[in-house]
């Protein structure tokens, strides 16, 4: 199968969503492989580095598209990108369809395969750690008078206590900010609905200043924060929110607020969705940093979590095709969004209110 690589073009995106140890392993399974010239190069692999993993070099965006069967991206389509598509291709990328519907509208339009690269890793994504560890790590710059913040340390130094972060949401994304802002040295509580989470997450960091409370206890501890960091796997149905935008007024004026989650006007009322170009907003005087690609700073070591990551699927697809791959593995299935015009996904059918078929059903009639 023809296997294309193109660059990204999201603003600061350096991402790379294969890199030359996974083409050179590709190739030797006697596939061929495109990569769009300067793919890799914020990534640190070069066109070079590329061709000698057996890749071919495409100079534009226009030809990867040309050549490939299979597209394999990391972020979503932007528009400028929707021309290039063909009903011939199977995209598999980051494609969140829920919260895109002007996407989504153009891959069911289309007619192509489209498979949500976000819902098919069965060990969590290799994202969710760099997300929440680098957004945390965001949250603690914030905290710095220099940067509007409340102006305390992240240590204990001198009798005076260290900044206080809230972390709403302990799964992956929220354990890894955990690590950044309980590393160091920041006092911690921890929210979440899950008794179980709360439980896990004081387990290993009972030494550390760290603790678990129900989600309800949020705002009785809004006016000690110094940093809220929501990491809270929000349903995109839900219309209410956990914190607020009334909430915002129990907050340290000078607090400020980083949604990884990043659901515009979801867990966080006041939350729409930046880029790294310009991060941080302010609502009600409250700063926000709402980063839709946290990892995307982190491009060397986020593309090598991918990348390894994708491997196995686009493997699998590449040997057997989209469709047969999907049967064979229950994960890759999970993230079946659209074929041939029809809606597979079914969050997305759900919050936009469009008519699905389900996958199983799909792929036991193809
Ligand atoms: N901004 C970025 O670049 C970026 C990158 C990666 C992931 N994310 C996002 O981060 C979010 C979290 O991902 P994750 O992998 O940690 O999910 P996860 O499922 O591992 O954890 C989510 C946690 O939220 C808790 N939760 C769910 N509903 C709750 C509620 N009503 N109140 C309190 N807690 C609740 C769950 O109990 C769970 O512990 C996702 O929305 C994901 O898309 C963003």
């Amino acid at each position: 199968m023809r296997i294309a690589v193109p660059r990204e073009i999201k603003p600061q995106e350096g991402r790379v969503a294969l890199l030359p140890p996974q083409v050179a392993s590709l190739c030797a399974s006697g596939h061929s492989v495109i990569v769009e010239t300067g793919a890799g190069l914020n990534a640190e692999a070069s066109d070079q580095d590329f061709l000698d993993a057996g890749a071919e070099i495409a100079g534009s965006a226009d030809s990867v598209f040309d050549a490939g069967e299979l597209i394999v991206k990391v972020k979503e389509f932007l528009p400028q990108e929707y021309r290039l598509l063909r009903r011939e291709h199977t995209v598999l990328t980051n494609l969140h369809s829920a919260a895109n519907p002007e996407q989504l509208d153009r891959l069911l339009e289309v007619g192509l395969v489209a498979i949500a690269a976000e819902d098919t890793h069965q060990f969590g994504s290799p994202n969710c750690a760099l997300a929440g560890e680098v957004g945390a790590f965001e949250g603690v710059r914030m905290v710095l008078a220099c940067h509007g913040g409340t102006g305390r340390h992240f240590m204990r130094h001198f009798g005076a206590a260290p900044a206080t972060a809230l972390v709403m949401g302990l799964g992956s994304v929220g354990r890894a900010a955990l690590r950044t802002l309980l590393g160091l040295g920041m006092r911690v509580i921890g929210l979440d609905i899950s008794a179980g989470a709360r439980k896990e997450a004081t387990l290993n960091w009972h030494d550390r200043g760290f603790q678990a409370d129900p989600i309800e206890t949020l705002p009785g501890h809004l006016p000690d924060a110094d940093l809220v960091i929501n990491c809270v796997l929000w349903d995109k149905r839900r219309t209410d929110h956990l914190l607020s935008r009334d909430m915002l007024r129990l907050m340290k004026p000078r607090a400020a607020i980083v949604d990884i989650s990043c659901d515009p006007a979801g867990a966080v009322e006041t939350c729409k969705a930046t880029s790294w170009q310009d991060p941080i907003y302010q609502v009600d005087g409250i700063r926000h940093f709402c980063v839709d690609n946290i990892p995307g700073a982190v491009p060397v070591t986020a593309s090598a979590g991918y990348a390894e990551a994708l491997l196995p699927k686009v493997a699998l697809i590449a040997e057997y095709g989209a469709m047969e791959a999907c049967r064979r593995d229950t994960w890759l299935a999970r993230g079946l969004t659209a074929v041939a015009g029809t809606l597979t996904l079914e969050e997305a059918a759900r919050v936009q209110n469009r008519a699905y078929t389900p996958v199983n059903q799909l792929l036991a009639a193809v």
